[in-house]
């Protein structure tokens, strides 16, 4: 058994309190390599941000639990390098779909974690979430629990349609599991394409997908229920259309991929919201960034001169977010 405070990261509790007062969003960015980790630390530095780096099951399967684990000790590590003394890193479980893989996490490093019954019956889910906040509790580790289904098709953790979160559960849910923070849903969905050409409006001028927004009234319904709870915003990629552009171009296809609208994610995060889940903007600013790189680059074949810029391009993206979207920076 490793405690995470062994490694120097930090729960979600304080961070999210101030969050949800300070009227801004914690960035929980997910990552799978190396590459990934360096720019979300350097962004969180230089930006002065508290982060959450998660790792979802798929990541877990592709880069091996161990070495992701001492990747966030690493990161630790790092940020005081970069000159930040004090660093407020999570390590985060995205997802987690049983007890087993909850502890595993718990007892490995992690300071929080998700257990994802959102697929399951009501009562099913709470017993569930409840049974995961009883042995994380014990190491003061988070918890993070879902109502709602987002739609997705994606990842490992899909489901084809959605079920906005009923505001009249919430109360009942967050009480009973003793969960530390909510992951609802209100119309954002995991991908890099959140909505059919059907669900959109199109822009006369540019031609791109317009979607429909976000269901803010449930938003306050549930925020008026639970005033002052940690709110999670899964699926909160925007897609940048410039990225997919660039991806499009250098011989990719991604046609009518969209997004959640930035100044929709700026209005969550100064309400309730206090955690914004991104994982697909950042696979398209690193695939846009190799794509371009070996298009012009046709000789070239060590991969870091085409990580190198594929790093760059998530970092930038990483501070984007964190400076005009979430509102996180300068609150370490
Ligand atoms: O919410 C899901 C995250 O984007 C992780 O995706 O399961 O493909 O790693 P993944
Ligand atoms: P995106 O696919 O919108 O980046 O969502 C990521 C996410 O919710 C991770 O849990
Ligand atoms: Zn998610």
């Amino acid at each position: 058994m490793v405690s995470y405070k062994e490694l120097g990261l930090v729960n979600t509790k304080e961070m999210f309190a101030k969050a949800v007062k300070g009227g801004y969003a914690i960035p929980a960015f997910n990552f799978n390599t190396m590459e990934q980790m360096q720019a979300i630390v350097q962004a969180a530095v230089e930006t002065k941000s508290p982060v959450i780096m998660q790792v979802s099951k798929g990541a877990r399967n592709y880069a091996n639990a161990t070495i992701l684990r001492y990747m966030a000790q690493g990161a630790v590590e790092y940020a005081k390098e970069l000159g930040c003394p004090n660093p407020q890193i999570v390590l985060h479980l995205d997802h987690g779909d049983t007890f087993e893989l909850c502890k595993d996490c718990i007892d490995m490093g992690f300071s929080s974690v998700m257990i994802d019954g959102s697929s399951l019956p009501y009562e099913e889910n709470i017993a569930l979430a409840k049974k995961v906040v009883d042995y994380a509790h014990q190491y003061d580790v988070t918890v993070e629990a879902e109502l709602g289904v987002l739609a997705g098709v994606e990842d490992e953790v899909s489901s084809a349609v959605s079920h906005y979160t009923k505001p009249e559960e919430v109360i009942d849910f967050s009480q009973r599991t003793g969960c530390d923070s909510l992951a609802i849903s209100i119309g954002t969905s995991h991908g890099a394409y959140k909505f059919t050409p059907a669900q959109c409006t199109r822009d006369p001028k540019t031609g791109k997908l317009v979607p429909p927004p976000l269901a803010f009234d449930i938003l306050h319904e549930i925020e008026k229920k639970l005033p002052g709870f940690p709110i999670v915003l899964h699926g909160s990629s925007s897609v940048p259309q410039d990225e997919v552009d660039t991806i499009n171009k250098f011989g990719g296809k991604l046609p009518d991929a969209v997004g959640i609208p930035e100044e929709q994610l700026r209005e969550a995060s100064k309400s309730a919201v206090c955690k914004i889940n991104i994982d697909s903007d950042s696979r398209l600013a690193m695939t846009a960034a190799i794509r371009k790189y070996l298009a012009e680059n046709p000789s070239h074949f060590d991969p870091r001169q085409y990580l190198k810029p594929a790093r760059e391009n998530m970092k930038k993206m990483y501070i984007h977010k964190i400076v005009n979207v979430l509102g996180s920076n300068d609150k370490l």
